[in-house]
């Protein structure tokens, strides 16, 4: 299974974004040859927000497709089945290489999601992967019982809505490198864990809570770690994604 690092780009604009892309890119192509096996070929592997996207929309997107970049679209849909259904053809219609539903929705809404994007992604011969939210990192168990009066322990309902959205045809979950291995042995060794909250041994947690290393991630099972600050914040961006690819891809 195709294993990946993803950089969250979560900037206010597409200016703000090409910009830092630009920078990470131009010293790639003077430090290291293109099929160095520690970066890979091509662009890196790119996450857009709902800030980003909500900015600078669909033109950006393109510009990010035309650049060579793989994109992960993080709008996190929830509504009924017929509308999702809807903006999923609209959203596969980009060309984007992955996007995400809440399993919150629920299994018919998940299964609609589906049709609409493979629809929209008609015409592509690679076809994106759709993976679902199962609970958000910042809800905890007290917010679990108290507010959405769901008594279950979190594990449980996590493994329950990765099942969910395994049983609708989605190709996996964004979860915490923690629950990794636990959602592949409920729901089986091709079913794709998407994981954030990743830090190096010696970077700030800044507002994440349970954060994992690259390393530990790639132990754990997880199949593309999303990666913010550590790298756009970095002083020289290319270092730190250069080794979080070392990290994660070779340990
Ligand atoms: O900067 P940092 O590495 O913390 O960024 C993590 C990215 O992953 C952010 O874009 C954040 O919104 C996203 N994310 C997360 N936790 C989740 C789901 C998404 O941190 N449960």
């Amino acid at each position: 299974m195709a294993k990946d690092v993803i950089i969250a780009c979560d900037f206010k604009s597409a200016d703000e974004t090409i910009k830092f892309l630009d920078r990470l890119t131009r010293i790639r192509d003077e430090v290291v040859s293109c099929d160095d096996i520690s970066i890979g070929a091509g662009r890196p592997y790119v996450k857009i927000g709902m800030e980003a996207f909500y900015a600078a929309g669909p033109e950006l997107i393109k510009k990010l497709k035309e650049r060579g970049h793989k994109v992960f679209l993080d709008l996190k849909l929830h509504d009924i089945p017929n509308t999702v259904k809807k903006t999923m053809q609209v959203l596969g219609e980009y060309g984007v290489d992955m996007v995400n539903v809440h399993a919150g929705g629920g299994i018919e809404m998940m299964k609609a999601a589906k049709e609409g994007l493979m629809l929209g992604a008609a015409r592509y011969a690679d076809k994106p992967k759709l993976i679902a939210v199962t609970q958000l990192t910042s809800t905890d168990q007290a917010t679990l019982r108290d507010e959405l009066l769901i008594d279950k322990p979190m594990a449980d309902v996590v493994r329950q809505y990765a099942l969910n959205a395994k049983a609708a045809g989605l190709d996996g979950v964004v979860c915490s490198a923690f629950e990794a291995a636990d959602i592949h042995a409920a729901c089986g060794d091709d079913f794709i864990t998407v994981t954030p909250g990743i830090r190096f041994e010696d970077s700030a947690s800044d507002d994440q809570k349970r954060v994992m290393t690259p390393a530990r991630a790639r132990e754990a099972g997880s199949d593309y770690i999303v990666v913010g600050r550590p790298i756009t914040a970095a002083e020289r961006p290319i270092d730190a994604y250069v080794r979080c690819k070392e990290e994660f891809l070779q340990g």
